[in-house]
């Protein structure tokens, strides 16, 4: 599973008001869809889908035929994680239908929320009494939707689930030359976090890239300190 995100130079994913969270550059764009033609399915959290006028395609016809070169399909599935349910049925993610949308959700929403929800969307499956078990639901997505290679980008709150379940292989990283501020703004990371130093999710530099003001960076998770993975060799790219 590879997480991919754009933080400003202060470590920020949005505004605190949520209004801007999109200012990566037109490179930055490209590498997100480069990525989305790796992979089998792109994952965001309720918020990220409801705040967004995002359709977590792989976008336009070169990307798609990148992808079938590959062996993927042309589109990648989508998955929308929430907890309550509560993501807006509204939201433009759900007016597109070039590929299926899976909602990942857990016991907490109504019967009749549940409803309204798989009107929307290809299939709601439920994991968890009141917290999505990730573990289990890659295992599903796996076998039953064939998801080998899954994006995540974000936001902060399911990425944190993820970084403390253990499932992320691989982080990707633009950092923007850009300062937002603000206490309340969200960060890479955020939900519950970690209360010691031992539970520390471990990154290992992969490379690093400089184009223009923005540095792309690449960093493999190796696990927490009490259970690290093994190394991987290192790639700086001259820019
Ligand atoms: N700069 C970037 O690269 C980037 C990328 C993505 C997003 N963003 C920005 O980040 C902000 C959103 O981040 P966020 O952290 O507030 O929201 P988020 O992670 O997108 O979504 C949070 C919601 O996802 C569900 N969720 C999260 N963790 C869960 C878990 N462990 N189990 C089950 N459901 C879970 C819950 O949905 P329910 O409330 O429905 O239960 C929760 O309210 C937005 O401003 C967005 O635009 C920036």
């Amino acid at each position: 599973m590879l997480i991919n995100m754009a933080m400003t130079a202060d470590g920020k994913i949005a505004t605190s008001n949520r209004v801007v969270s999109s200012f990566g550059s037109a490179r930055d764009q490209t590498h997100l869809l480069d990525l989305r033609a790796t992979a089998d399915a792109v994952m965001a959290g309720a918020r990220t889908v409801d705040l967004n006028a995002i359709n977590m395609g792989p976008g336009p016809a070169k990307y798609r035929r990148s992808r079938l070169r590959r062996g993927l399909s042309e589109y990648n599935l989508r998955i929308i994680v929430s907890r309550s349910g509560s993501v807006n049925l509204g939201a433009a993610v759900f007016n597109k239908s070039f590929s299926p949308i899976i909602v990942l959700t857990t016991r907490r929403p109504s019967a009749k929320r549940l409803q309204a929800l798989r009107k929307v969307s290809d299939e709601v499956k439920v994991f968890g009494d009141k917290e999505i078990n990730f573990h289990t639901a890659l295992r599903w997505l796996r076998h039953k939707w064939k998801v080998k290679r899954l994006l995540c980008e974000g936001g902060g709150e399911v990425n944190d689930a993820l970084f403390r379940a253990g499932l992320v292989d691989e982080l990707h990283l633009t950092i923007c030359p850009k300062i937002f501020g603000g206490r309340d703004a969200p960060t890479i990371a955020d939900g519950i976090g970690r209360s010691s130093l031992a539970k520390a999710t471990y990154l290992q530099f992969k490379s690093a890239k400089r184009l223009g003001d923005e540095m792309f960076l690449v960093y493999r998770a190796a696990g927490t300190s009490k259970s690290p993975r093994r190394s991987s060799s290192r790639r700086i790219v001259p820019t």
